[in-house]
């Protein structure tokens, strides 16, 4: 009995701690306004935050999603390029237009395995953390995503500007090798970047 019921809240631990590891310590805050200016700020994860007492509703709401604005990413046949966030899961939703998107699996788990699908008005996708996805306008006219993160300070890292831009550049050797190209074709697609 006594066994039964160590087994029992260990399974409880176990089923705590895998719905845990998805999200980012609690913060000690209730909100964090970021904001450029260090008066009146505190740093935290790379931005300050505002005062909170300085905080007003124009901090959590947006007007004009509605309104069409200058656009480069999600024009007709532009994309997001495979990136990742390494702290973050992201859930994207499509407001407007047909997109095309997907991530990858791991090189361990699938391996490498692709989940991708055309998206529509209304549909959704969700990028588990750390994963390489991407998503492009494949539709005839502009598109609109609305995208959330479940992380404070998420990251972003561009595959292609990371391996082929990086300050200074790989070993144009290594990446020869990597990418089964000769030196000259990457020696192109690094001053690409
Ligand atoms: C804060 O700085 C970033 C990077 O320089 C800039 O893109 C952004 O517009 C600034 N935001 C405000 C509110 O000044
Ligand atoms: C790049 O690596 C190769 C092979 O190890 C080496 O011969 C070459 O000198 C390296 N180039 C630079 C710029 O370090
Ligand atoms: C490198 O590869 C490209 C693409 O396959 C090819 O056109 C080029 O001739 C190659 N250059 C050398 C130096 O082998």
């Amino acid at each position: 009995m006594k066994n039964l019921s160590f087994l029992a809240s260990l399974s409880l631990l176990t089923l705590t701690f895998q719905f845990a590891i998805g999200y980012d310590p609690n913060q000690v805050q209730e909100y964090c306004v970021a904001t450029n200016a260090s008066t009146n700020g505190v740093f935290v994860n790379g931005k300050f935050c505002k005062d909170p007492s300085l905080a007003t509703i124009d901090d959590f709401t947006f007007t004009g999603l509605d309104q069409p604005r200058p656009i480069t990413d999600y024009a007709v046949n532009g994309q997001i390029p495979p990136h990742l966030h390494p702290r973050g899961t992201e859930v994207l939703l499509v407001v407007e237009g047909t997109m095309y998107a997907g991530f990858i699996t791991s090189d361990l788990n699938g391996p490498n395995r692709l989940f991708s699908k055309i998206l529509h008005k209304g549909d959704l996708i969700v990028f588990p953390q750390g994963l390489i996805h991407f998503q492009a306008n494949v539709g005839t006219g502009p598109a609109v995503t609305v995208a959330g993160v479940n992380s404070q300070n998420p990251g972003f890292i561009t595959v292609a500007n990371a391996v082929f831009g990086s300050n200074p550049p790989i070993n144009a050797t290594i990446l020869a090798k990597a990418f089964q190209l000769n030196i000259t074709t990457i020696m192109d697609l690094q001053a690409k970047f």
